[in-house]
C-alpha cells in the first residue's frame, strides 16, 4: 500500500471511532515512512493537500490520546512532517476554555464561521457534533486549525528571521508554532488590539519555550532594523483594510518578507499597494476559499 493510501485507511479507522487501532496504524506508517515523508514534502507543492490532511488528522488524535489519559497538556508535534524544523504547539486547559469562549465582537463570529466551514466534518466525526465550544472541544479544534495554517504557510515562511512582526496574533498560538522548537528562537512582536489575549499568549509563549517575544496593543517600538518577516493571519486584510498598518508597512526595510492573507477583493489593491513600496510578491494559495495568502519581498 503506498503511504498515502496508509494514511488515508488510517484516518477512516480513525473517523469511525476506532481510535486506538487507528493510533496504531498511524504509528505503523508514520515509522515505515517518515524518510519518505520528509523527501516528498522537500519536492514540491503538489502534496502539500495530503500533508495538510495527515496534519490535521494526526493532530486530532495526538490531542484527544493526551486528553483521554487526563492530561492537563496538550502537545502536538509534527515535526515529522517538516523538513525544516519542528513544529508543535503545547497548550494547556486554561488556554483551551479560554480560547472555547474567547469573542472579538464580529472578529470572532468571522472566524469561527471559517473554521466550521472548513472543519467541520471533521470534527463532527470526531465527536458527533460541532459544539466545540466545550473546552474538550475546544483544544482538539484549535489543534487542528493551528496545524492546518502552519501546513499551508511553511513554504512561505523564511527559515531564520532576525525578528518578526505579528499583526493581530490572536491566542499566539500560529506564533508558538513558528517559533518554538527552534533552538534559537527569533524574537518577536505580538500585536493585537484585544487586551483579553494577552494573558493566554503569555502562557502560550511560556508553555512552548519562547522568551523573546513581546505582546503589544500598537505598533510602537518596532526594531525596523531588524525585521525580516511580517505576517497577518485572517486579520489584517481579513477584517479591516491594510492601511491601519500603513505606518509599519512604510518602515520595512530590504529583506524583509511581509506574509498577508487577504480577502479576494482585497487582492489587486493589496499588490497594487506594495509594489508601490518596491516589493517583488508571490502568491500562496490557502485552503480557506475567501483568502489567498501574498508574499511581498522587499528589495
Ligand atoms: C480572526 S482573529 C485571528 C487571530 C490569529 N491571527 C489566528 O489566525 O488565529 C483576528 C484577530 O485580529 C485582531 N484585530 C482586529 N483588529 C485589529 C487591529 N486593528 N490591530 C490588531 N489586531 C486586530 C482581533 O482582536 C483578533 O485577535
Amino acid at each position: 500500500m503506498s503511504v498515502v493510501d496508509s494514511v488515508i485507511a488510517a484516518a477512516d479507522v480513525y473517523k469511525k471511532g476506532e481510535v486506538s487501532k487507528a493510533i496504531d496504524l498511524f504509528e505503523q506508517v508514520m515509522a515505515e515512512h517518515e524518510e519518505e515523508l520528509i523527501a516528498l514534502k522537500k519536492r514540491g507543492p503538489d502534496l502539500r493537500l495530503f500533508h495538510r490532511q495527515m496534519g490535521k488528522v494526526s493532530a486530532l488524535r495526538q490531542a484527544l490520546v493526551q486528553l483521554s489519559s487526563g492530561s492537563n497538556t496538550i502537545e502536538i508535534d509534527v515535526s515529522a512532517y517538516f523538513g525544516r524544523h519542528p513544529f508543535r504547539i503545547k497548550m494547556n486547559k486554561e488556554i483551551s476554555q479560554f480560547a472555547s469562549s474567547w469573542k472579538t465582537t464580529t472578529a470572532f463570529d468571522v472566524h469561527l464561521a471559517s473554521a466550521i466551514k472548513h472543519f467541520g466534518a471533521d470534527f463532527k466525526s470526531v465527536f458527533g457534533s460541532t459544539t466545540w465550544r466545550e473546552d474538550i472541544a475546544g483544544s482538539v479544534y484549535v489543534s487542528a486549525w493551528m496545524v492546518t495554517d502552519a501546513f499551508e504557510m511553511a513554504a512561505a515562511l523564511p527559515d531564520s528571521p532576525k525578528h518578526v512582526i505579528n499583526i493581530g496574533c490572536g491566542m499566539g498560538f500560529f506564533d508558538a508554532i513558528y517559533l518554538g522548537g527552534r533552538s534559537e528562537p527569533a524574537s518577536a512582536t505580538l500585536i493585537d488590539i484585544d487586551e483579553t489575549v494577552q494573558q493566554s499568549v503569555s502562557e502560550v509563549l511560556t508553555l512552548n519555550g519562547i522568551e523573546n517575544a513581546t505582546f503589544q496593543m500598537n505598533a510602537d517600538n518596532i526594531p525596523y532594523d531588524k525585521v525580516e518577516l511580517v505576517y497577518t493571519v485572517r486579520s489584517c486584510g481579513y477584517l479591516y483594510e491594510i492601511d491601519a498598518y500603513d505606518d509599519v508597512f512604510r518602515a520595512l526595510k530590504p529583506g524583509c518578507r511581509c506574509l498577508i492573507d487577504v480577502t479576494h477583493d482585497r487582492r489587486e489593491a493589496v499588490v497594487k499597494y506594495f509594489e508601490g513600496l518596491g516589493t517583488r510578491h508571490n502568491v500562496f494559495k490557502r485552503s480557506a476559499d475567501e483568502t489567498v495568502l501574498l508574499a511581498f519581498d522587499f528589495v
